[in-house]
């Protein structure tokens, strides 16, 4: 089904699908996956039903942080092609009813943008206040603000005496939103892509763009909403535009702020309160700890309340950043059909609008290489910082394998035969070994596989109202092991029944009505119990 994409809200029937460019399809051989190799895969991608495509940063870039860091917003990194390349996909995915959303990476540029290149020249150059600067000497700093990805927040410029200001690496210098002039250059940039036939955008870590480091804000400045509308009605004029943003530190009430229905702000936010459940309260995201099942169900129950009237959700279990979602909380080993079924069940049930990463279709798992086969700057500052401060290197090894973000980052898996079909020259991360039984082709012939699990959940979303529309009603909230709960409209019920645990449970106290249909179920047999990682989908 297309959808109409000029009216505001028909996200909430879509279903989107993000893109690490760097390791989807790779055409020339350079190991590194390119645009011509994602235009080469829309058909799979329309064969999977989705709307549209988060396809992370492929901007000019000096990549060090994967795109992240950019030096001009309308250019396109030439290992990943042209911009006739970038115009062809927009052209062909919207020939399929799919759209593409650019990830903005509006929060800061790289160090080699020429407006860091300028405003590292002098005080008095009309660029450097594009940047966000205070006095200090060598061996005074503003303050003791740390980095993302480790290490001070500040660096030193000699010329200057002054300190720049950056929330992630050296190399990625924090923009001063406080400055209007930076503001309008931005929108601009973002009409030029709106112009070019994107669909939307994702906002990467949108939230902290209001900061004031004086006082130890990152997140959720002051001015923030105060921009967010502003840029919603210069750059988003379009009400078909659809707009994520990354908030970390979104809660509900502020969700409700930034994707309220009057459409001032975005359409949507991820937040991430369901991805910190298992790790250990007050530590860092290394430091995990088994997932207590009652507190996710407690999490996504106050997200589906808290924004069913006022505001929309974004759904997912997967991104770029996060390690694969079967060997977390499903089963990567014999079970891993089942759970990566069960986990799309549980979220694609729910109100929002679910994002599928590249591989989740598949069921792709996590990877354990040697540290010096990674590739991602947080995994390489974590061990350095971890082993100085005394952990031993197999307790960092075993941080990495559980959270590094490189377990997403290991090359699409399209095939059994060499380098899983990604690449024909040297993959510039590894490829899983499991790409021999877990690849596209074999998913795509096996009508049991993970994927055809998630095009008809795709399918079924579009079908029944009760998806987009249907009131959430948590069931047996404090059971340790199944995760169930109602959608309801006055027309329709949806109910959905997860076993995350690889034994046997009891379906005695859920009620399931005499005329419920099953509409979807990961087991092919009828039986009472669930068996482990059982998932099913009742309507009536
Ligand atoms: C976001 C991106 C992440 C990146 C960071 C800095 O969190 O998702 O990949 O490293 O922002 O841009």
């Amino acid at each position: 089904m297309k959808l109409d994409k000029t009216k505001r809200g028909w996200w909430e029937s879509a279903v989107f699908y993000q893109i690490y460019p760097k390791s989807f399809q790779d055409t020339d051989g350079d190991g590194v996956g390119d645009l011509k190799g994602i235009l080469s895969r829309l058909d799979y991608l329309e064969k999977l039903g989705i709307d549209g495509i988060w396809l992370s940063p492929v901007c000019q870039s000096p990549q060090v942080d994967n795109g992240y860091d950019i030096s001009d917003y309308q250019d396109i990194y030439p290992v990943f092609g042209t911009m006739e390349d970038m115009e062809e996909l927009i052209r062909q995915a919207k020939m399929r009813g799919i759209s593409i959303i650019m990830d903005l990476v509006l929060n800061h540029s790289s160090d080699q943008h020429p407006w860091f290149l300028e405003a590292k020249k002098g005080r008095e150059n009309p660029y450097h206040d594009y940047y966000v600067w205070r006095d200090g000497t060598e061996d005074k700093m503003p303050n003791d603000m740390g980095s993302v990805f480790g290490g001070p927040a500040w660096t030193y410029v000699p010329e200057l005496g002054q300190y720049y200001f950056h929330q992630f690496a050296p190399q990625q210098p924090d923009l001063n939103w406080d400055n209007p002039k930076l503001r309008q250059e931005l929108y601009q940039m973002i009409r030029f892509w709106v112009d070019k036939g994107v669909g939307g955008f994702r906002l990467d870590v949108i939230d902290q763009i209001a900061k004031v480091p004086d006082e130890f804000i990152t997140a959720n400045g002051p001015r923030l909403h105060e921009f967010l509308e502003e840029m919603s009605r210069k750059a988003f004029c379009e009400e078909g535009i659809v707009t994520v943003g990354e908030a970390w530190s979104a809660d509900v009430p502020r969700a409700q702020k930034f994707s309220s229905r009057d459409g001032k702000q975005l359409s949507m936010v991820f937040q991430f309160q369901h991805i910190g459940l298992d790790q250990q309260p007050g530590k860092a995201k290394w430091d995990t700890m088994p997932l207590y099942l009652p507190d996710l169900k407690k999490c996504m129950e106050r997200w589906q309340l808290g924004l069913q009237e006022e505001g929309w959700n974004s759904l997912f279990l997967n991104n770029h950043d996060l390690p694969r979602i079967v060997s977390r909380w499903g089963n990567d080993g014999i079970y891993r059909v089942e759970s990566a079924k069960m986990l799309a069940t549980m979220l694609h049930g729910m109100q929002g609008t679910p994002y599928i990463y590249q591989g989740e279709e598949l069921g792709m798992t996590n990877i354990r290489l040697e540290l010096n086969q990674y590739r991602d700057l947080e995994i390489h500052n974590l061990y350095a910082e971890r082993t100085a401060a005394g952990y031993t290197p197999q307790e960092v090894m075993e941080s990495i394998y559980a959270r590094g973000r490189d377990n997403a980052r290991t090359p699409m898996q399209w095939t059994a035969g060499v380098n899983a079909g990604f690449t024909t020259g040297e993959p510039w991360l590894p490829v899983n070994d499991n790409h021999s039984f877990i690849n596209a082709e074999a998913a795509l012939a096996d009508p049991d596989s993970v994927f055809h699990y998630y095009r008809r959940l795709i399918e079924l979303r579009k079908t029944h109202e009760v998806f987009r529309k249907g009131k959430f009603v948590l069931l047996l909230p404090e059971d340790p092991n199944v995760f169930a709960y109602l959608r309801q409209t006055e027309e329709e019920n949806l109910l959905v029944i997860c076993n995350f645990s690889d034994k046997q449970q009891s379906l005695e106290e859920i009620c399931v009505p005499e005329n419920a249909k099953l509409l979807l179920g990961n087991y092919a047999e009828q039986s009472q119990a669930l068996r482990p990682y059982e998932a099913r989908m009742y309507l009536w």
